[in-house]
């Protein structure tokens, strides 16, 4: 770790992050947020093993945070599509264009002929289109572990001039600098060196089960805390942990065991639209637990 501030260490860019993968509970919006938390520390490497749409590194890559990143997330298809976007993000684009033209004139069914064909042969732009259109951007996976939402049929999705700006940006902004595995991320942990700095966005508590999920795998709170607890107090590494949350007065989650040491802060996270449209004023918060360097 060092002092060195993003921009005089080369930080890409002032203007906004690329934002690439729609994917519902993205920490885009927050990611100023939680970045605010390292203050003018740099650190060798982002290590971010829960990445999803890898909001937080976007955010961090653009002010320069770490030399170098590495993106983990045990959602294959999801890793195949950042592996293409950052080795040929013209193929991705140009692929995508190709799935978007082709719902024009397609009827009703077009969505749920490429989901079916996803199902056979995840593809990369599959997954994107499918994101882009889906209810409210939101994976959701059936018992068989198959990308069951339906499509927002108000919508088309992105458009691809929008997908193809956003591509060249992540390759521009990561190319050569980042690591991809679908590594689950109690491996990823396993394997932290000194100089690193960990960001955990792990799968919401009460979203995991059921007949619908929202991702593929589940997480219990005593798992995540056993594989977190040998690297709370370590002054060698930042640690930074997205967990429960509160809606007013209605907690969203378990909060992590108090004996693991972590330092809790809530970041303001907008006003709920659920209590805007029952037209009342309320405001989400999340926790973000602190450790290792930073706690
Ligand atoms: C809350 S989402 C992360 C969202 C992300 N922070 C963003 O900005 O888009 C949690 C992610 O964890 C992944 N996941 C679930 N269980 C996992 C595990 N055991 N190891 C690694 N990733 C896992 C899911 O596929 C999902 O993409």
């Amino acid at each position: 770790m060092t002092g060195a501030s993003g921009d005089e260490a080369g930080g890409r860019d002032s203007g906004p992050p690329p934002h690439l993968v729609p994917y519902q509970g993205s920490k885009r919006r927050l990611a100023p947020a939680i970045l605010a938390q390292l203050g003018e520390r740099r650190f060798s490497r982002l290590v971010e093993p829960f990445c999803g749409s890898a909001a937080l590194t976007l955010a961090a890559a653009q002010r320069g945070v770490a030399d170098r990143y590495l993106l983990a997330d045990t959602y294959a298809p999801l890793m195949a599509l950042w592996r293409q976007v950052l080795a040929s993000p013209m193929t991705l684009a140009d692929e995508y264009e190709a799935l978007w033209l082709s719902q024009f004139g397609a009827g009703a069914g077009h969505y749920g002929a490429v989901r079916a064909r996803f199902h056979d042969e995840p593809t990369p732009a599959g997954l994107l289109y499918l994101l882009a259109r889906a209810v409210k951007n939101a994976p959701r996976f059936g018992r068989d572990g198959r990308f069951n939402q339906s499509a927002d049929r108000r919508r088309h999705g992105v458009r691809p001039d929008r997908v193809r700006a956003q591509a060249l940006q992540v390759a521009a902004l990561l190319c050569g600098l980042c690591d991809v595995t679908t590594d689950d991320f109690r491996l990823v942990l396993e394997k932290i060196q000194p100089g690193d700095l960990i960001y955990l966005d792990p799968p919401y508590q009460g979203t995991s089960g059921g007949r619908d999920r929202r991702y593929v795998a589940g997480l219990s709170r005593s798992a995540l805390a056993e594989a977190l607890r040998p690297l709370v107090g370590r002054r060698d590494i930042g640690l930074l942990v997205s967990y429960d949350g509160r809606t007013g007065a209605r907690t969203h989650g378990d909060e992590l065991p108090l004996d693991l040491g972590l330092r809790r802060v809530e970041l303001p996270a907008g006003r709920s639209s659920q209590a805007t449209l029952h037209g009342r004023v309320e405001w989400t918060v999340e926790s973000l637990y602190v450790g290792g360097c930073l706690g």
